[in-house]
């Protein structure tokens, strides 16, 4: 057999692969901590799970439109408006299953031999994955520990050129629990308002998970590029419904017919009965959904405090997301190195910061989705492990 050649430049998920070797130790009778992957320890609420399966046994078991069943997609235009303050049609809207969908549509419709896409580094690994996958060059936006990893906008409009074809932004971040404040986004729109070639593709699957008073800044909240931003964002890390596989996409006018088609080539459309459940997700009580963040928040403080007292480590106070970020250039080890000793030897899962781009070497990735008793206990497994070797 003989694959396509881009096959071969498609990379992955290290999470997942820490997850599986994680798995394997549990089955060989070890006691694991996992703070590898990035899934909230919560039940989906009740009345989510209790709609979805009403759907079930009423009969949603048909494909739907592909953008999604309308009152999904109206209730997604009503969250929008009041998490972005802005009115879309909610015609522009389409359902995938999951957050990376969108991803993997907007990266498809842009990336080509020639082209060039921006992307977050360290950053969620599936951004460089899908560019090299395409063709396209992929162009780091470096992120620095020095600025809370916030990126530099002017550095970053430095990196726009004629073959630019996409930017992606992603906030609050993965890994590094970064958010672009509003000064950041005012300097990066005006320079993008230059480039009106560029198309601009804002990952905000963590737009619920903001802390510190900090606001969730959308692109889609500037009316001068708002034609060609698309957002991404879901029902994954807002809802504790990762498996689930629910997530929308709002795409410009200019692009929805051609969003609508990549999802006709490839999932026709989401589960109908999760869709149902995305309804009742949004407009049901919000109330686990500020559980949720609370209990997120007191973990936050709590790892971070812990990893500080780690000879070696030090970590700066993530402002979103769920994930920490130490730099543990302190210990002398390498990132990998350090993932495959915590897991092997401490039990703990987590993943290495190299995972996310080469400039993710010296840090490591905690999630903090994960009971304060066992974060406590991780840390506490991971100084006495340091301290043998
Ligand atoms: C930044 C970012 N974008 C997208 C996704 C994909 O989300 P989903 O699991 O809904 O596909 C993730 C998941 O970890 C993520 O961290």
């Amino acid at each position: 057999m003989k694959p396509a050649a881009r096959i071969a430049d498609l990379g992955t998920e290290s999470a997942f692969q820490v997850l599986a070797r994680a798995r394997r130790l549990e089955s060989e009778g070890r006691n694991i901590i996992n703070l590898g992957i990035g899934a909230p320890d919560f039940r989906t609420p009740d009345n989510v799970v209790e709609a979805g399966r009403r759907a079930l046994a009423e009969g949603h078991h048909f494909y739907t439109p592909a953008r999604g069943m309308p009152p999904l997609c109206a209730a997604v235009a009503d969250e929008i408006r009041s998490t972005r303050g802005v009115d879309v049609n909610p015609d522009h809207v389409m359902i995938v299953p999951g957050g990376k969908p969108t991803l993997f549509f907007a990266v498809l419709m842009f990336g080509e031999p020639g082209a060039e896409i921006l992307y977050p580094n360290p950053g969620f690994p599936i951004y460089e994955s899908m560019i090299r996958f395409t063709g396209a060059t992929p162009v780091p936006i470096e992120l620095r520990e020095e600025s809370g990893f916030a990126c530099d906008p002017d550095e970053v409009l430095a990196k726009i050129g004629p073959k630019t074809r996409l930017i992606i932004l992603n906030t609050p971040a993965n890994p590094t629990g970064g958010v672009l404040d509003r000064a950041t986004m005012d300097r990066l729109v005006s320079g993008l308002e230059e480039h009106p070639q560029v198309a601009i593709l804002s990952d905000e699957i963590y737009s619920r998970l903001l802390y510190d008073g900090m606001e969730h800044v959308s692109p889609l909240s500037y009316p001068s590029i708002r034609d060609r931003v698309i957002v991404l964002d879901g029902w994954s890390k807002t809802y504790s419904m990762t498996g689930w596989r629910l997530g929308w996409g709002l795409w410009p006018e200019a692009l929805i017919e051609d969003a609508e088609r990549l999802q006709i080539n490839s999932n026709s459309c989401a589960s109908a009965a999760v869709q149902v459940a995305g309804i009742e997700a949004l407009k049901g009580s919000q109330e686990p959904v500020e559980r949720m963040h609370a209990a997120f928040d007191e973990r936050r403080k709590v790892l971070v405090e812990a990893l500080n007292g780690i000879p070696g480590f030090s970590c700066v106070m993530p402002k979103g997301a769920f994930y920490a970020f130490p730099n543990i250039t302190g210990t002398g080890m390498s990132s990998k190195a350090m993932e495959t000793l915590l897991l092997e030897e401490a039990g703990v899962a987590t993943v290495a910061g190299t995972a996310f781009g080469e400039l993710g070497e010296g840090f490591l990735r905690f999630s903090y989705a994960d009971s304060l008793e066992n974060l406590r206990e991780a840390v506490e497994r991971v100084q006495a492990c340091l301290q043998t070797v």
